[in-house]
């Protein structure tokens, strides 16, 4: 027993949320790190999609405890919705739901500011998903945020709010934003006290207990603040690093980190995307696999496998096991290719360069696979056409990693697991 992190290597929508559920069939315990309401996470449980933007995936299952953990940034109307919207599905959501005091809270002046500073960086703009998550962490890190214990102390929460207001001129230093903070955080302060707890003091005790806990990641190693393709990046740290500090459980605790890769690539907003389709791939691909965001609704950008990106991502994350989604997909086009590196200035380079704007210079190189063959309706790995086992293998050597699964549909059911 001990604690698996469940970790996006590409940039975002992988299909992260289809995995955690079904890694919670025998877990205890879901945490969301870090990240926000920019996340989109859906999951299909027989007719019903469930798209969980702040509580974990875990929630479906009835048995299974969920947190939402120090470092992530948490909009209060979205929580409020979401535990409305899942409550009335009939599940039981605050009675197994805890809040870190520690985490910090997306007030209505972050989204206004986040509109703002998009506006003002024109043609720079990072296209971002508009949740005032930026905003959100840079007022963490300069030490001016509001946490979700802060709203339990009434009396000083004011001179807080106030003093937020103050150090975001461009929002605009009108009592009226000051006033909207405060009703945001008094309309919302019964929920808290419901769901409020010291989730890192409880996680200690669960792993002391040896109980089994899923940390599920939100968005993608390469939208990581660190590691990702900068400044086109979310503002937390989406991988391994991220979890572990956003849910304050000790490194020696994690035993197994499952790498989730889609078997294309996929992105919303700006930013390089070496392996971007042509058309008609770029079409076929999105309307193949319905990538649109979940979140926002915008269409996603397709793109090819790229195995510089994934092995740059497996490799800083020491993934020790891959959950490859969306097989089923890739499996509707008739031309699949790969890319195994890229060129830059006549040299080959197998890893990603730190520089967004190099990134934007390389060319791909790419190697033609074979098309992978009709997956639907396959339940076991050695009924997979060669080709697809083919396909499935390449990516496991350039991860380092072993199977965890392969999923070849929306459904729960639609997974070839690696014991078969
Ligand atoms: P932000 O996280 O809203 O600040 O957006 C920053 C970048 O990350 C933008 O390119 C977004 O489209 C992208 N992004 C944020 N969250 C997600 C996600 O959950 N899936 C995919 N892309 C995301
Ligand atoms: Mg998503």
């Amino acid at each position: 027993m001990g604690v698996t992190c469940v970790i996006g290597l590409q940039w975002g929508d992988e299909g992260k949320g289809k995995v955690v559920d079904g890694l919670c069939r025998e877990a205890d315990i879901a945490v969301r790190c870090q990240g926000g309401a920019n996340a989109g996470h859906t999951v299909v449980v027989g007719d019903r999609t469930s798209v969980l933007h702040l509580i974990p995936s875990g929630i479906l299952r009835e048995e299974v405890r969920c947190m939402i953990g120090n470092g992530a940034v948490v909009d209060l109307d979205v929580l409020a919705s979401e535990i409305e919207q899942l409550t009335g599905t009939g599940l039981r959501v605050t009675e197994r739901l805890m809040l870190s005091e520690r985490a910090h809270v997306v007030l209505p002046i972050h989204r206004r500011i986040e509109a703002a500073t998009e506006e003002i960086l024109g043609d720079m703009r990072i296209g971002t998903t508009m949740r005032g998550i930026g905003p959100a962490y840079r007022d963490k890190y300069g030490r001016f945020g509001i946490r979700v214990g802060d709203i339990l102390s009434v009396d000083t929460l004011a001179n807080r709010v106030r003093a937020l207001g103050r150090v975001n001129p461009i929002a605009g230093d009108s009592p009226d934003i000051v006033e909207e903070m405060m009703a945001y955080c008094a309309r919302h302060l019964e929920m808290l006290k419901g769901v409020c707890g010291d989730v890192e003091h409880e996680l200690s005790l669960c792993i002391a207990r040896d109980e089994r806990i899923v940390l599920e990641g939100s968005q993608g190693f390469l939208l990581d603040i660190d590691f990702g393709t900068y400044p086109y990046v979310t503002s937390s740290n989406t991988g391994v690093h991220g979890l572990v500090g956003g849910a304050g459980v000790p490194v020696s605790s994690v035993d197994k980190v499952v790498g989730v890769v889609k078997s294309y690539m996929t992105r919303v907003g700006s930013g390089p995307f070496p392996t971007e389709m042509e058309e008609p791939y770029q079409s076929l691909a999105r309307e193949a696999g319905r990538e649109y965001g979940a979140t926002t609704g915008r269409p996603r950008r397709c793109g090819w496998m790229d195995l510089n990106a994934l092995r740059y991502s497996a490799s800083h994350n020491g993934v020790t096991s891959l959950a490859v989604t969306k097989l089923d997909t890739l499996s509707c086009l008739d031309t699949v290719k790969v890319c195994t590196g890229y060129q830059h200035s006549g040299e080959v380079i197998r890893t990603l360069p730190a520089r967004a704007i190099l990134l934007q210079e390389c060319v791909p190189m790419y190697e033609n696979m074979r098309p992978l063959g009709d997956l639907a309706g396959i339940r076991r790995l050695g009924d997979l056409p060669p080709a697809a086992t083919e396909y499935v293998d390449m990516l496991l050597r350039a991860a380092s990693a072993g199977l965890e699964l392969l999923s070849v549909g929306a459904g729960r059911d639609a997974v070839i697991s690696a014991e078969h």
